[in-house]
């Protein structure tokens, strides 16, 4: 049964043609290039974006997989959370051609669908779950015993992590979006030249808080900027920071705050006795976050799961695949 999905939550306009677990197409294009020079997404251009290039991905999507529309049986689309502009546009997209096909529709949250990402793809895990989702707009761990069934055990209390990497790099002058920038330069630097706090909330608890280690990076530059004679100063802003000192600062920051999800993460699957911990969004495209919580989960006997890359960001395919599971109520324990 050929599945329709569509996602618009934010910056990437995303259409896919799935069956089951398989997936035929999954054509994604992103404005993160009109964004680039606010340091973060502009809502009103990213719903323009979609408007535009939502028809040219649908017909890419449906080419590539080799169908056309009479052969859609049923349409998922991202719901919630997302930009409301942005998330419209899919939902309308998305109405109208399940008014027209006459095919039912799925409306699915994209936070589970970022999870679904690794069903889809490992196709034998199985519940029990703690799912780990680390995006741009969210931080948070959940308990699931299936698809429709989950528990937030604990969420970040400001930034989330993906925001945190954006705000450092927007701090430092790397443009948006920060995750690969940061990722790329710490990849230069030593982690261990600039120690950042670890926040610390109550001991035991689950929750997150990212905005103090993004304002220590920013104290940090404040403090050092301008005192390295070798350095160009551009509109007087933080770029004379040596490039070396700027690798050192993405290292230290991407350190800290890896350690700090890696640290929760476990802690969740530990206190609820749960042995598989899944990670969605698109923070996990991280190759340090991967490592790091991979060997610490090692050490407590707990498998980590990861989506492939491409379906680390925000892509229609893991939300036509929720919409079929969620349709055929299947994966719902
Ligand atoms: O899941 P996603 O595509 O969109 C949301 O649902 O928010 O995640 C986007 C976020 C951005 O904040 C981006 O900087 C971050 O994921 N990101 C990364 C990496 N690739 C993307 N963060 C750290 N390391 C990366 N390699
Ligand atoms: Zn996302």
């Amino acid at each position: 049964m050929y599945t329709l999905g569509i996602e618009t939550s934010c910056d990437e306009t995303s259409v896919s043609v799935t069956d089951g677990l398989n997936i035929l197409s999954n054509k994604v294009t992103s404005s993160v290039h009109l964004h680039s020079k606010y340091g973060g997404v502009v809502p009103e251009i990213a719903s323009r974006f979609h408007l535009e290039y939502i028809t040219p991905v649908l017909n890419e999507s449906l080419k590539e997989a080799g169908i056309g529309l009479k052969d859609i049986k049923l349409i998922a689309v991202t719901k919630e959370p997302g930009l409301i502009g942005s998330l419209l546009v899919g939902i309308s997209v998305a109405r109208a051609l399940s008014y027209s096909l006459n095919v039912p529709l799925v409306e699915v949250n994209h936070l589970m669908a970022h999870i679904y990402a690794n069903i889809m793809h490992y196709k034998n895990l199985t519940f029990p779950m703690i799912g780990l989702i680390v995006s741009g707009g969210h931080t948070s761990i959940i308990a699931m015993s299936g698809i429709k069934k989950w528990k937030v055990l604990g969420e970040t209390i400001d930034d989330a992590i993906g925001e945190a990497f954006d705000k450092v790099a927007k701090i430092l002058g790397l443009g948006y979006p920060g995750g690969p920038i940061i990722e790329k330069r710490a990849g230069m630097g030593d982690p261990s030249k600039i120690k950042f706090p670890r926040s610390v909330l109550k001991e035991g608890m689950l929750d997150f808080s990212f905005s103090g280690i993004k304002t220590s990076v920013l104290y940090y530059v404040h403090r050092h900027q301008g005192r390295n004679p070798h350095t160009v100063k551009v509109k007087g802003e933080v770029f004379d920071l040596e490039p070396q000192v700027v690798n050192d600062i993405c290292a230290g920051f991407q350190d800290a705050a890896c350690d700090m999800i890696v640290e929760k993460a476990v802690l969740a699957c530990r206190k609820k006795k749960i042995e598989t911990l899944v990670v969605g969004g698109g923070v996990s495209a991280n190759m340090v976050l991967r490592s790091k919580l991979k060997e610490e989960a090692d050490k407590w006997m707990i498998k980590t799961y990861f989506p492939p890359m491409d379906l680390c960001l925000d892509n229609a395919a893991m939300v036509g695949g929720l919409g079929e599971a969620l349709h055929r109520k299947k994966f719902l324990q």
